[in-house]
């Protein structure tokens, strides 16, 4: 699977010229155009013919830009997938990843896979485009783990908490809020999309927090999803990008935690020991492998 950076993904409507060029300028890991939620309607059409020619005529500073297309349910998505794919020339006027939008079952993902398979084989394009998955209502949830296991191009699950909530009946009204509920709203389906994307070497990623004004709650949003082993999250706005991006980011201090700790391991191991006592906490091979993550980030970022 292509190894990519995944803390900010942030996403633009595809039918607004101006936030689409803004974009383009935007330093953040990953760009999302949408063509689904965002996209009123009476636009799809002119939305899609807006984003395909800006593809091909413009260069984003993110290294990765996905485009979101619309559901299998709506008679959009082969449209999307054949403009964006089959009738888009160069590599770098094709979007790295497609996301599929309310995903229910890995059959969902096969079809696109299989239409991936024959336009990449018709015209002899080398570089398959990538999948991700948004499970975002109570049976895509149920089916997560069989989600996950749907095809190669799969790089990501991504939480979809609005429609997840509106699927559940959750009794909130800004997504990504926790309602005034007592305890984390979030926990579980967060923990179940976590689980079956690490089992399969996927990365999970967390939704958006639509409440942009809200620099505390989007703080303590961003924090939860993290602890839980969200690799990333979305953003809706750029005010979001610096503090998801630091958030998803390793802190230099943790960083150098996680090397004193494998320093130490090191030194044991030399000694014949498997364990060794670093700052009063034990350190043993399972401590090494919670920070490999990390390091490898730390490697990836030249921290
Ligand atoms: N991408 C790129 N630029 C964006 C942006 C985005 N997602 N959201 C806002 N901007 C730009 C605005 O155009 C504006 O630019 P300007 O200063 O050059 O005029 C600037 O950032 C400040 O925006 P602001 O005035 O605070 O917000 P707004 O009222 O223009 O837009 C939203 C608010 C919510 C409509 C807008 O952020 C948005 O459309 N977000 C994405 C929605 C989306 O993709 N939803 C689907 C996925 S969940
Ligand atoms: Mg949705």
């Amino acid at each position: 699977m292509t190894h990519r950076l995944r803390r900010c993904h942030i996403s633009v409507p595809g039918s607004n010229e101006k936030m689409l060029l803004k974009s383009t300028k935007l330093d953040v890991d990953v760009v999302i155009i949408d063509l689904e939620d965002a996209v009123a309607p009476s636009e799809k059409e002119n939305a899609r013919n807006l984003v395909t020619e800006l593809l091909q005529r413009e260069t984003w500073r993110a290294p990765t830009v996905s485009v979101r297309i619309n559901a299998l349910s709506s008679e959009h998505c082969y449209q999307d997938i054949l403009h964006l794919i089959d009738h888009n020339g160069a590599a770098g006027s094709r979007p790295q990843t497609l996301i599929l939008p309310k995903t229910q079952r890995s059959s969902d993902l096969l079809f696109v896979d299989q239409l991936l398979l024959q336009i990449e084989a018709r015209r002899g394009l080398s570089q398959a485009t990538g999948l991700e998955a948004l499970v975002e209502d109570a049976t895509g949830m149920l089916n997560v783990a069989d989600i996950a296991t749907a095809c190669e191009r799969l790089e990501t699950l991504i939480f979809g908490m609005g429609d997840f909530a509106a699927s559940q009946r959750i009794n909130t009204l800004n997504i990504g809020d926790q309602g005034g509920y007592i305890g984390d709203l979030w926990h579980y389906p967060r923990y179940r999309l976590i689980m079956a994307a690490r089992a399969h070497g996927l990365e999970p990623v967390d939704g958006p927090y639509a409440n942009f004004k809200d620099a505390t709650g989007h703080a303590a949003d961003c924090t939860a999803a993290k602890y839980l082993g969200m690799t990333g999250k979305w953003a809706i706005h750029p005010d979001q990008i610096a503090p998801i991006t630091t958030c998803f980011s390793p802190s230099l201090e943790a960083v150098a935690k996680a090397r004193a700790q494998h320093a130490a391991y090191q030194a044991a191991l030399a000694q014949g020991l498997g364990a060794v006592s670093v700052d009063g906490v034990m350190v043993d091979q399972a401590s090494i492998k919670l920070a490999a993550p990390l390091l490898a980030q730390a490697a990836l970022l030249g921290l």
